[in-house]
Protein backbone atom coordinates (compact mmCIF):
# COMPACT_ATOMS: atom_id res chain seq x y z
CA UNK A 1 0.00 0.00 0.00
CA UNK A 2 1.79 3.72 -0.86
CA UNK A 3 1.94 6.18 1.50
CA UNK A 4 0.78 8.66 -0.75
CA UNK A 5 -2.20 9.17 -2.73
CA UNK A 6 -3.75 11.55 -5.21
CA UNK A 7 -7.41 12.43 -5.13
CA UNK A 8 -9.66 15.16 -6.90
CA UNK A 9 -10.23 17.94 -3.94
CA UNK A 10 -12.92 19.66 -6.36
CA UNK A 11 -14.38 19.54 -9.95
CA UNK A 12 -15.90 22.43 -12.22
CA UNK A 13 -17.28 23.11 -15.57
CA UNK A 14 -18.46 26.43 -17.90
CA UNK A 15 -19.91 25.84 -21.45
CA UNK A 16 -20.86 29.40 -23.80
CA UNK A 17 -24.56 30.36 -23.23
CA UNK A 18 -25.36 30.53 -27.26
CA UNK A 19 -26.72 27.21 -28.16
CA UNK A 20 -26.87 25.67 -31.70
CA UNK A 21 -29.32 23.05 -32.85
CA UNK A 22 -29.13 20.23 -35.17
CA UNK A 23 -32.37 22.47 -36.35
CA UNK A 24 -29.60 25.71 -36.99
CA UNK A 25 -26.80 23.50 -38.38
CA UNK A 26 -29.95 22.61 -40.79
CA UNK A 27 -30.18 25.90 -42.49
CA UNK A 28 -26.37 26.50 -42.62
CA UNK A 29 -25.14 23.11 -44.83
CA UNK A 30 -27.06 20.15 -46.06
CA UNK A 31 -27.51 17.91 -42.83
CA UNK A 32 -30.57 17.13 -41.16
CA UNK A 33 -31.57 16.82 -37.44
CA UNK A 34 -32.62 12.84 -37.85
CA UNK A 35 -28.58 12.46 -39.17
CA UNK A 36 -26.99 14.03 -36.67
CA UNK A 37 -29.13 12.17 -34.05
CA UNK A 38 -28.98 8.84 -36.03
CA UNK A 39 -25.37 8.68 -36.71
CA UNK A 40 -24.27 10.56 -33.55
CA UNK A 41 -26.64 10.96 -30.68
CA UNK A 42 -25.85 15.04 -30.61
CA UNK A 43 -29.13 17.03 -30.53
CA UNK A 44 -27.03 20.39 -29.48
CA UNK A 45 -23.87 21.94 -29.04
CA UNK A 46 -22.32 25.38 -26.85
CA UNK A 47 -21.31 28.00 -29.36
CA UNK A 48 -18.25 30.85 -28.04
CA UNK A 49 -19.34 34.11 -29.24
CA UNK A 50 -16.50 35.87 -31.16
CA UNK A 51 -15.37 37.89 -28.14
CA UNK A 52 -14.81 34.42 -25.73
CA UNK A 53 -11.33 32.44 -25.95
CA UNK A 54 -10.27 28.99 -24.10
CA UNK A 55 -8.71 30.31 -21.74
CA UNK A 56 -12.26 31.97 -20.33
CA UNK A 57 -13.97 28.80 -20.13
CA UNK A 58 -10.84 27.67 -18.28
CA UNK A 59 -11.25 29.86 -15.78
CA UNK A 60 -14.46 29.69 -14.77
CA UNK A 61 -14.41 26.17 -14.66
CA UNK A 62 -10.96 26.31 -12.85
CA UNK A 63 -12.65 28.82 -9.90
CA UNK A 64 -15.65 26.33 -9.04
CA UNK A 65 -12.88 23.56 -8.99
CA UNK A 66 -11.04 25.34 -6.45
CA UNK A 67 -14.26 26.71 -4.76
CA UNK A 68 -15.14 23.47 -4.39
CA UNK A 69 -12.07 22.32 -3.22
CA UNK A 70 -11.64 25.06 -0.71
CA UNK A 71 -8.06 25.85 -2.30
CA UNK A 72 -7.14 29.45 -2.90
CA UNK A 73 -5.02 29.67 -6.43
CA UNK A 74 -1.95 30.71 -4.65
CA UNK A 75 -1.74 27.22 -3.03
CA UNK A 76 -1.48 25.97 -6.48
CA UNK A 77 1.63 24.12 -7.71
CA UNK A 78 1.14 23.28 -11.21
CA UNK A 79 -1.54 24.28 -13.59
CA UNK A 80 -1.93 22.31 -16.82
CA UNK A 81 -4.18 22.94 -19.49
CA UNK A 82 -5.62 20.34 -21.96
CA UNK A 83 -5.79 22.06 -25.45
CA UNK A 84 -5.83 21.68 -28.89
CA UNK A 85 -7.67 25.37 -29.19
CA UNK A 86 -5.45 27.35 -27.07
CA UNK A 87 -5.95 31.40 -27.10
CA UNK A 88 -2.98 31.81 -28.96
CA UNK A 89 0.26 29.03 -30.30
CA UNK A 90 2.43 30.59 -27.65
CA UNK A 91 2.17 31.57 -24.65
CA UNK A 92 0.43 28.26 -23.29
CA UNK A 93 -3.02 28.92 -22.38
CA UNK A 94 -2.29 27.40 -18.58
CA UNK A 95 -0.02 30.43 -17.96
CA UNK A 96 -2.80 33.12 -19.19
CA UNK A 97 -5.13 30.85 -16.86
CA UNK A 98 -2.59 31.15 -14.37
CA UNK A 99 -2.58 35.13 -14.55
CA UNK A 100 -6.22 35.79 -14.36
CA UNK A 101 -6.40 33.13 -11.43
CA UNK A 102 -3.36 34.85 -10.15
CA UNK A 103 -1.99 31.79 -8.69
CA UNK A 104 1.58 32.78 -8.59
CA UNK A 105 3.20 30.26 -7.57
CA UNK A 106 2.16 27.86 -10.00
CA UNK A 107 4.63 25.95 -12.77
CA UNK A 108 2.69 26.00 -15.65
CA UNK A 109 2.07 24.45 -19.22
CA UNK A 110 -0.23 22.97 -21.85
CA UNK A 111 -0.89 19.76 -22.98
CA UNK A 112 -2.10 18.80 -26.66
CA UNK A 113 -3.21 14.74 -26.62
CA UNK A 114 -6.11 15.35 -28.79
CA UNK A 115 -9.31 14.68 -27.21
CA UNK A 116 -7.24 12.37 -24.73
CA UNK A 117 -5.51 15.51 -23.42
CA UNK A 118 -7.08 15.44 -20.18
CA UNK A 119 -6.52 12.21 -19.28
CA UNK A 120 -3.00 12.87 -20.13
CA UNK A 121 -2.62 16.00 -18.14
CA UNK A 122 -4.55 13.93 -15.15
CA UNK A 123 -2.05 11.46 -15.32
CA UNK A 124 1.11 13.82 -15.41
CA UNK A 125 0.15 16.09 -13.02
CA UNK A 126 -0.77 13.09 -10.44
CA UNK A 127 2.96 11.87 -11.08
CA UNK A 128 4.43 15.19 -10.57
CA UNK A 129 2.91 15.38 -7.55
CA UNK A 130 3.44 12.32 -6.06
CA UNK A 131 7.22 12.89 -7.46
CA UNK A 132 7.29 15.62 -5.18
CA UNK A 133 6.69 18.32 -7.59
CA UNK A 134 4.46 19.63 -4.85
CA UNK A 135 0.83 19.04 -2.93
CA UNK A 136 -1.84 21.07 -5.05
CA UNK A 137 -2.43 21.05 -9.16
CA UNK A 138 -5.48 22.01 -11.24
CA UNK A 139 -5.93 20.41 -14.34
CA UNK A 140 -8.09 21.91 -16.96
CA UNK A 141 -9.52 20.57 -20.23
CA UNK A 142 -10.54 23.62 -22.54
CA UNK A 143 -11.59 24.12 -26.17
CA UNK A 144 -13.45 26.65 -28.81
CA UNK A 145 -13.35 24.05 -31.06
CA UNK A 146 -15.97 26.46 -33.40
CA UNK A 147 -13.06 28.78 -34.10
CA UNK A 148 -11.32 25.65 -36.10
CA UNK A 149 -14.01 24.21 -37.77
CA UNK A 150 -15.07 24.03 -41.24
CA UNK A 151 -18.61 25.24 -41.37
CA UNK A 152 -18.85 24.70 -44.85
CA UNK A 153 -17.90 20.61 -44.43
CA UNK A 154 -20.62 19.10 -42.95
CA UNK A 155 -18.78 15.95 -42.26
CA UNK A 156 -17.21 17.64 -39.26
CA UNK A 157 -19.12 20.88 -38.59
CA UNK A 158 -22.03 18.94 -36.83
CA UNK A 159 -20.01 17.21 -34.25
CA UNK A 160 -17.97 19.24 -32.11
CA UNK A 161 -18.51 22.38 -29.19
CA UNK A 162 -17.18 24.46 -26.94
CA UNK A 163 -16.36 24.55 -23.31
CA UNK A 164 -14.15 23.56 -20.09
CA UNK A 165 -13.99 21.21 -17.50
CA UNK A 166 -11.43 21.19 -14.76
CA UNK A 167 -10.37 19.03 -11.35
CA UNK A 168 -8.12 20.24 -8.51
CA UNK A 169 -5.59 17.42 -7.05
CA UNK A 170 -4.32 17.15 -4.04
CA UNK A 171 -1.71 14.89 -2.26
CA UNK A 172 -3.86 12.63 0.66
CA UNK A 173 -3.45 9.44 2.78
CA UNK A 174 -6.86 7.87 1.27
CA UNK A 175 -6.81 6.23 -2.42
CA UNK A 176 -7.65 8.69 -4.64
CA UNK A 177 -6.24 7.70 -8.42
CA UNK A 178 -5.42 4.12 -8.61
CA UNK A 179 -4.00 3.64 -12.12
CA UNK A 180 -3.79 4.66 -15.64
CA UNK A 181 -2.68 3.83 -19.02
CA UNK A 182 -1.79 6.30 -21.52
CA UNK A 183 -1.24 5.15 -25.55
CA UNK A 184 -0.27 6.61 -28.94
CA UNK A 185 0.05 5.14 -32.29
CA UNK A 186 1.70 8.09 -34.14
CA UNK A 187 0.75 5.86 -37.49
CA UNK A 188 -2.62 7.17 -37.51
CA UNK A 189 -1.35 11.38 -37.09
CA UNK A 190 -2.95 11.95 -40.89
CA UNK A 191 -6.64 10.56 -39.68
CA UNK A 192 -7.46 13.30 -37.46
CA UNK A 193 -5.36 16.79 -37.98
CA UNK A 194 -5.27 20.75 -38.80
CA UNK A 195 -2.56 20.60 -41.63
CA UNK A 196 -1.84 24.55 -42.24
CA UNK A 197 -0.50 27.23 -39.96
CA UNK A 198 2.14 25.73 -38.34
CA UNK A 199 5.71 24.79 -39.47
CA UNK A 200 4.59 22.59 -42.19
CA UNK A 201 1.94 24.40 -43.89
CA UNK A 202 2.62 28.32 -42.47
CA UNK A 203 0.04 30.62 -42.52
CA UNK A 204 -0.33 32.13 -45.94
CA UNK A 205 -3.24 33.29 -48.65
CA UNK A 206 -2.96 30.02 -50.10
CA UNK A 207 -3.03 27.83 -47.07
CA UNK A 208 -6.35 29.90 -46.10
CA UNK A 209 -7.81 29.49 -49.28
CA UNK A 210 -7.29 25.45 -49.98
CA UNK A 211 -8.55 25.82 -45.80
CA UNK A 212 -5.62 24.04 -44.38
CA UNK A 213 -6.39 25.94 -41.14
CA UNK A 214 -9.17 23.33 -40.47
CA UNK A 215 -10.37 20.34 -39.04
CA UNK A 216 -10.10 17.47 -41.26
CA UNK A 217 -10.77 13.76 -40.15
CA UNK A 218 -11.90 10.64 -41.94
CA UNK A 219 -14.60 9.87 -39.48
CA UNK A 220 -14.96 6.43 -40.04
CA UNK A 221 -11.18 5.39 -39.46
CA UNK A 222 -11.55 7.12 -36.22
CA UNK A 223 -14.72 5.25 -35.28
CA UNK A 224 -13.07 1.78 -35.66
CA UNK A 225 -10.42 3.19 -33.54
CA UNK A 226 -12.51 4.29 -30.99
CA UNK A 227 -14.58 1.49 -30.36
CA UNK A 228 -11.24 -0.87 -30.27
CA UNK A 229 -9.45 1.44 -27.82
CA UNK A 230 -12.02 2.32 -25.61
CA UNK A 231 -12.67 -1.41 -24.83
CA UNK A 232 -8.72 -2.41 -24.64
CA UNK A 233 -7.72 1.15 -22.56
CA UNK A 234 -10.90 0.15 -19.79
CA UNK A 235 -9.66 -3.46 -19.42
CA UNK A 236 -6.16 -2.59 -19.07
CA UNK A 237 -6.63 0.04 -16.48
CA UNK A 238 -9.18 -1.74 -14.19
CA UNK A 239 -7.01 -5.02 -14.73
CA UNK A 240 -3.51 -3.10 -13.63
CA UNK A 241 -5.53 -1.75 -10.73
CA UNK A 242 -6.72 -5.22 -9.43
CA UNK A 243 -10.43 -4.64 -9.71
CA UNK A 244 -12.70 -6.08 -12.57
CA UNK A 245 -15.09 -4.28 -15.12
CA UNK A 246 -18.32 -5.34 -12.90
CA UNK A 247 -17.04 -3.34 -10.14
CA UNK A 248 -16.55 -0.01 -11.77
CA UNK A 249 -19.81 2.49 -10.31
CA UNK A 250 -19.47 4.73 -13.35
CA UNK A 251 -18.02 4.48 -16.55
CA UNK A 252 -17.53 7.99 -18.05
CA UNK A 253 -16.16 7.80 -21.79
CA UNK A 254 -15.36 10.96 -23.99
CA UNK A 255 -18.21 12.12 -25.50
CA UNK A 256 -17.70 12.12 -28.76
CA UNK A 257 -20.74 9.69 -30.48
CA UNK A 258 -23.22 7.85 -28.41
CA UNK A 259 -22.58 5.05 -31.13
CA UNK A 260 -19.21 4.37 -30.00
CA UNK A 261 -20.17 4.92 -26.43
CA UNK A 262 -22.75 2.04 -26.77
CA UNK A 263 -20.68 -0.32 -28.58
CA UNK A 264 -17.69 0.02 -25.69
CA UNK A 265 -20.11 -0.32 -23.30
CA UNK A 266 -21.38 -3.68 -24.59
CA UNK A 267 -17.91 -5.39 -25.52
CA UNK A 268 -16.75 -3.86 -21.78
CA UNK A 269 -20.80 -5.34 -20.15
CA UNK A 270 -21.12 -2.23 -18.72
CA UNK A 271 -24.75 -1.68 -18.15
CA UNK A 272 -26.12 1.69 -19.19
CA UNK A 273 -27.18 2.81 -16.02
CA UNK A 274 -23.47 3.13 -15.18
CA UNK A 275 -22.47 5.07 -18.41
CA UNK A 276 -22.67 8.69 -17.97
CA UNK A 277 -23.66 10.49 -21.18
CA UNK A 278 -24.07 14.15 -21.50
CA UNK A 279 -23.24 14.00 -25.60
CA UNK A 280 -26.85 15.23 -26.48
CA UNK A 281 -26.30 18.43 -25.00
CA UNK A 282 -22.71 19.29 -25.92
CA UNK A 283 -21.47 17.26 -29.02
CA UNK A 284 -17.64 16.59 -28.84
CA UNK A 285 -16.29 18.89 -26.95
CA UNK A 286 -12.29 17.19 -27.42
CA UNK A 287 -10.14 18.09 -24.27
CA UNK A 288 -13.14 19.37 -22.38
CA UNK A 289 -15.24 16.66 -22.78
CA UNK A 290 -13.97 14.03 -19.76
CA UNK A 291 -13.80 16.46 -17.34
CA UNK A 292 -17.23 18.46 -18.14
CA UNK A 293 -19.24 15.26 -17.50
CA UNK A 294 -16.83 14.45 -14.61
CA UNK A 295 -18.17 17.34 -12.81
CA UNK A 296 -21.78 17.04 -14.32
CA UNK A 297 -21.59 13.55 -12.62
CA UNK A 298 -20.22 15.42 -10.00
CA UNK A 299 -23.30 17.35 -9.52
CA UNK A 300 -25.74 15.41 -9.96
CA UNK A 301 -24.79 12.94 -6.93
CA UNK A 302 -23.42 10.32 -9.38
CA UNK A 303 -20.37 9.51 -7.65
CA UNK A 304 -20.88 7.62 -4.90
CA UNK A 305 -18.24 7.92 -1.67
CA UNK A 306 -15.47 5.36 -2.66
CA UNK A 307 -17.14 4.17 -5.71
CA UNK A 308 -14.85 3.24 -8.69
CA UNK A 309 -15.22 5.86 -11.62
CA UNK A 310 -13.46 4.94 -14.88
CA UNK A 311 -12.64 7.46 -17.40
CA UNK A 312 -11.50 6.73 -20.91
CA UNK A 313 -10.23 9.25 -23.87
CA UNK A 314 -9.24 9.04 -27.49
CA UNK A 315 -8.47 11.60 -29.95
CA UNK A 316 -6.00 13.04 -32.41
CA UNK A 317 -2.13 11.58 -32.74
CA UNK A 318 -3.73 9.09 -32.04
CA UNK A 319 -3.53 8.68 -28.32
CA UNK A 320 -5.90 6.93 -26.20
CA UNK A 321 -6.16 6.95 -22.30
CA UNK A 322 -7.60 6.00 -19.37
CA UNK A 323 -7.97 6.34 -15.63
CA UNK A 324 -9.18 4.87 -13.21
CA UNK A 325 -10.30 6.94 -9.56
CA UNK A 326 -11.37 5.57 -5.77
CA UNK A 327 -14.11 8.60 -5.50
O1 LIG B 1 -12.78 12.77 -30.57
C1 LIG B 1 -12.40 11.99 -31.65
C2 LIG B 1 -12.93 12.64 -32.86
N1 LIG B 1 -13.75 12.01 -33.75
C3 LIG B 1 -14.67 11.03 -33.62
O2 LIG B 1 -14.86 10.42 -32.61
C4 LIG B 1 -15.47 10.73 -34.82
C5 LIG B 1 -15.58 9.25 -35.09
N2 LIG B 1 -16.44 9.02 -36.25
C6 LIG B 1 -17.77 9.17 -36.22
O3 LIG B 1 -18.34 9.53 -35.19
C7 LIG B 1 -18.56 8.82 -37.46
O4 LIG B 1 -17.70 8.20 -38.37
C8 LIG B 1 -19.23 10.06 -38.12
C9 LIG B 1 -20.35 10.56 -37.23
C10 LIG B 1 -18.22 11.16 -38.34
C11 LIG B 1 -19.82 9.68 -39.46
O5 LIG B 1 -20.76 8.64 -39.31
P1 LIG B 1 -20.73 7.39 -40.29
O6 LIG B 1 -21.86 6.53 -39.92
O7 LIG B 1 -19.34 6.82 -40.22
O8 LIG B 1 -21.05 8.07 -41.67
P2 LIG B 1 -20.15 8.13 -42.99
O9 LIG B 1 -18.93 8.97 -42.76
O10 LIG B 1 -19.95 6.72 -43.46
O11 LIG B 1 -21.10 8.90 -43.98
C12 LIG B 1 -22.30 8.35 -44.43
C13 LIG B 1 -22.94 9.33 -45.38
C14 LIG B 1 -22.01 9.87 -46.48
O12 LIG B 1 -22.75 9.94 -47.66
P3 LIG B 1 -22.56 8.84 -48.82
O13 LIG B 1 -21.12 8.96 -49.20
O14 LIG B 1 -22.88 7.52 -48.16
O15 LIG B 1 -23.52 9.30 -49.85
C15 LIG B 1 -21.68 11.26 -46.00
O16 LIG B 1 -21.40 12.13 -47.07
O17 LIG B 1 -23.40 10.48 -44.66
C16 LIG B 1 -22.95 11.67 -45.33
N3 LIG B 1 -22.77 12.70 -44.33
C17 LIG B 1 -23.78 13.49 -43.91
N4 LIG B 1 -25.07 13.54 -44.25
C18 LIG B 1 -25.86 14.45 -43.62
C19 LIG B 1 -21.64 13.05 -43.66
N5 LIG B 1 -21.91 14.05 -42.80
C20 LIG B 1 -23.22 14.34 -42.95
C21 LIG B 1 -24.08 15.27 -42.33
N6 LIG B 1 -25.37 15.29 -42.69
N7 LIG B 1 -23.66 16.12 -41.37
Amino acid sequence: MRDHWVRILGTGSSVPEKILTNYDLEQMVDTSDEWITSRTGIKERRIANSNETTSDFALRAAQQALEAAGISPEELDLIMVATVTPDMLFPATACLLQRDLGASRAACLDVEAGCTGFVYALSMAEKYLRGGGGEKALVVGAETLSKILDWQDRSTCVLFGDGAGAVVLGLGEEPGILADCLGSDGGGAHLLEIPGGCSRFPASHQTVENRLHYIKMNGNEVFKFAVRIMEEASRRVVQKAGFSLDEVSLFIPHQANIRIIQSASRRLGIASERVFVNVHKYGNTSSASVPIALDEANKEGRLEKEGLVLLVGFGAGLTWGSTLIRW
